[in-house]
């Protein structure tokens, strides 16, 4: 009797977890997961190594004439329902179902629903029947190629969040446009829908002829023509439209990136385009070199070790000095007007002269040897110096700063004479330059002859007061006091 009752609820629970996986499969799109169900779905490849043990045994000892015991059955057939079910909610948390998961999904739900028809033929009493057999050897050839299309799921490209190897590959010297940059830019953001497996509007972006070749639009790729190349219009829709690509949801273009798969197209989307075959005026080239600029934090950690005691013992009221991050040993430092200006201020920092990534002397009296003090911070990338008295002469030493990047020499005393240093900086992003003695044309010649140099010749009075307001803080307090 309690044999009879436990065959009985063992069929129950059997047939519970059939309608179960039926009502999933059938309502897919009208189910949304709680979180914890989503997180039980994650078990799915720990589990699916039962079912596919115990149906071998199983199959093993019923093709071979034994006797199947029904326990074992059940378990069996449990944990395949079971492994579909954990299956389906895996699935739901991939936004994007591909060929191969579409396969995988309905192999899986057959080998349940299979698994099941068995079970109840067994029951049944049916099990030496000759189609009994080849439901069994049915069974397992649909164990192998779930088990096949499963395992090109998992180590497909977008179903695991594997780190991007490709990306943190580096860039190396003279990239090849398309295989270096253009192309990783693709595979990172556009081929997990569009390729091979999965040709999301019948487009496949794994190479140049592929894009050429197009999706159901067409003019997928127009060479020399990015204004028309569907791939770049798709870029520039507002976010919330259907074609907008990426779709919404997922990591975006940035700017600097869409402008490189434009130039890359109107100079004629080649795969053997090279860095060093563009000419420095091309925006492209100068795209490139800022995307291969190593990281900063990178850059820094090869400083030299700053105990914070000498921070303290360098840093005043009017002096101060602070980690760029954490514990970085590179520094920035501000420099304010005390009542009392004293050159050695400044000189002092000699001590960390070579961790001073940032400084900002803008507003102080200074002359001559603080200047040449300035010039020796080698690793120096933002430097404010503008509203200080220094000229030509002063200025010249500043051409040993090579990392700089950031230029501040507005309202200073230099003239046309300096420029020449300026357009020594190889490095150098940013120049705010107004109210100098340097002229219109020389001004212009400069910024001609360096377009990857961005020039802030003007300022509009609210942003002047924000800045004087900021130099002036000590010494409003100071006032005040
Ligand atoms: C999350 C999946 C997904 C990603 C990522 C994605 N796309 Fe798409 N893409 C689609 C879908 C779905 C369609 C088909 C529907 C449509 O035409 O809007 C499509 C269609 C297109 C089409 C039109 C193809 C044709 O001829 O009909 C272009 C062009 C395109 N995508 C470009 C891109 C580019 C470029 C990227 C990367 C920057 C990208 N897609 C990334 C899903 C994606």
């Amino acid at each position: 009797m309690a044999q009879k009752s436990r065959v009985r609820l063992i069929d129950q629970i059997i047939f519970g977890l059939s309608v179960f996986l039926a009502f999933c499969l059938v309502f897919d799109s009208f189910v949304e997961l709680p979180v914890l169900v989503a997180w039980l779905g994650r078990w799915h490849p720990v589990i699916l190594h039962f079912p596919i043990v115990l149906l071998l045994i199983t199959v093993f000892l019923g093709l071979t004439g034994k006797q199947i015991p029904v326990n074992l059955l059940a378990i069996a057939v449990i944990s395949v329902l079971v492994t579909a079910i954990s299956g389906f909610f895996l699935g739901k948390e991939a936004n994007v179902k591909g060929d191969l998961m579409f396969w995988h999904q309905w192999l899986g739900s057959g080998l349940a629903a299979l698994a099941v028809l068995w079970y109840w033929l067994v029951r049944k009493d049916l099990q030496q029947k000759i189609f009994t057999k080849v439901l069994q050897v049915v069974l397992i050839g649909m164990v192998l190629f779930t088990g096949h299309y499963g395992g090109m799921v998992t180590h497909g490209e977008d179903f695991l969040a594997l780190p991007n190897k490709k990306r943190l590959e580096k860039i190396p010297e003279n990239p090849l446009i398309y295989q270096d940059i253009v192309g990783r830019i693709l595979d990172d953001r556009c081929v997990s829908c569009h390729n091979p497996n999965k040709k999301k509007g019948e487009l496949v972006m794994t190479g140049i002829n592929e894009m050429l070749k197009g999706g159901e639009a067409g003019n997928t790729l127009v060479v020399g023509d990015p204004e028309n190349s569907e791939m770049i219009k798709r870029l520039h829709l507002p976010l919330e439209e259907e074609e907008h690509m990426p779709p919404e949801g997922k990591k975006q273009l940035d700017g600097s990136e869409i402008q490189i798969l434009e130039r890359w197209i109107a100079l004629g989307a080649s795969d053997t385009l090279r860095l060093n075959h563009l000419t420095s005026s091309e925006p492209l080239a100068a795209l490139i070199n800022d995307l291969m600029q190593p990281d900063p934090m990178e850059q820094w950690a090869k400083l030299p070790q700053v105990a914070d005691s000498t921070i303290q013992r360098l840093s005043s009221d009017y002096l101060t000095i602070s980690r760029m991050a954490g514990n970085s040993n590179a520094l920035s430092v501000d420099v304010f007007s005390p009542p009392e200006y004293d050159a050695n201020d400044i000189i002092s920092l000699k001590r960390v002269a070579t961790n001073i990534v940032e400084l900002d002397v803008s507003g102080l009296p200074i002359g001559k040897s603080e200047v040449d003090e300035i010039a020796t911070f080698q690793n120096l990338e933002w430097l404010e110096i503008d509203k200080t008295p220094i000229g030509d002469v002063e200025f010249e030493a500043l051409k040993t700063l090579q990392q700089l990047k950031l230029l501040k020499i507005f309202e200073t005393n230099i003239t046309d004479q300096s420029i020449a240093v300026v357009k020594s900086l190889q490095n150098l992003k940013s120049l705010y330059l107004w109210e100098t003695g340097v002229s219109e044309d020389a001004m212009g010649e400069m910024i001609k002859e360096m377009p990857s140099l961005q020039v802030e010749a003007g300022i509009d009075e609210e942003v002047r007061t924000f800045f004087v307001a900021n130099d002036s803080i000590p010494k409003a307090e100071e006032e005040n006091k």
